[in-house]
């Protein structure tokens, strides 16, 4: 049974993210025995790091709210599917509170072990923008990458929606639909 993780970075319900999101989770569900679970960040109640000085060497952060079901998420998760809009040329508020949370994480990984990702997990993104700012996409694309390294998920596939502002716009691009939902079989069956 493969484990598939589909988190929702906009703070927008029926918007372009989730629109996205979920196509791409209906592709991986079309294929093959799959169990599939759903972070939609903007309801978790997220503090955002506090680079916490007595932070312990266990990779484990010691801030105590939703998170620690985000953590679980990951952790058993084969695939993740990770969706963000571009918000001000980077990826959301909300996507970043929570991939800072994963700095005790980083620091138990690379600083304390000098462990080297294993790419036991697949990781795929998905960005939407109103605008067809490539540069702003590579600046998000290189944020989840790291978030991606640090919980050993290879960058497995992506899909870019440009020229997207307007709520739910996705929805008249058939294009953008199917590259979605063609992307969440191509994560289960490679
Ligand atoms: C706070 C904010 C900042 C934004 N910044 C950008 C931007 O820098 N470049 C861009 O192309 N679109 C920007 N947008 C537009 C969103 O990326 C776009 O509307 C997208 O479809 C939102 O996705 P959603 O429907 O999943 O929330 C911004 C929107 C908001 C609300």
């Amino acid at each position: 049974m493969t484990n598939v993780l589909g988190i929702y970075g906009s703070p927008r319900q029926n918007g372009n993210t989730q629109i996205l999101v979920d196509e791409c989770l209906k592709g991986a569900n079309s294929y093959g025995s799959v169990t599939i679970n759903k972070i939609i960040i903007n309801n978790l109640n997220i503090t955002p790091c506090q680079e916490c000085s007595n932070m312990p060497d266990d990779g484990v952060c010691i801030i105590n709210d939703d998170m620690s079901l985000v953590y679980k998420r990951i952790q058993t998760a084969d695939i993740i599917i990770m969706g963000s809009p571009i918000f001000f040329g980077s990826i959301s508020a909300q996507s970043k509170i929570m991939i800072d949370r994963f700095q005790c994480l980083w620091r138990w990984k690379y600083q304390i072990n000098k462990l080297i990702n294993t790419n036991t997990k697949k990781g795929a993104f998905i960005c939407v923008e109103a605008s067809e700012r490539q540069d702003f996409i590579e600046n998000a694309k290189l944020i989840i990458k790291n978030f991606f390294a640090t919980v050993d998920a290879g960058y497995a596939g992506e899909l870019i929606c440009k020229n997207a502002g307007l709520k739910a716009a996705v929805l008249k691009k058939p294009d953008c639909l199917k590259k979605a939902y063609e992307l969440g079989q191509m994560l289960v069956k490679d």
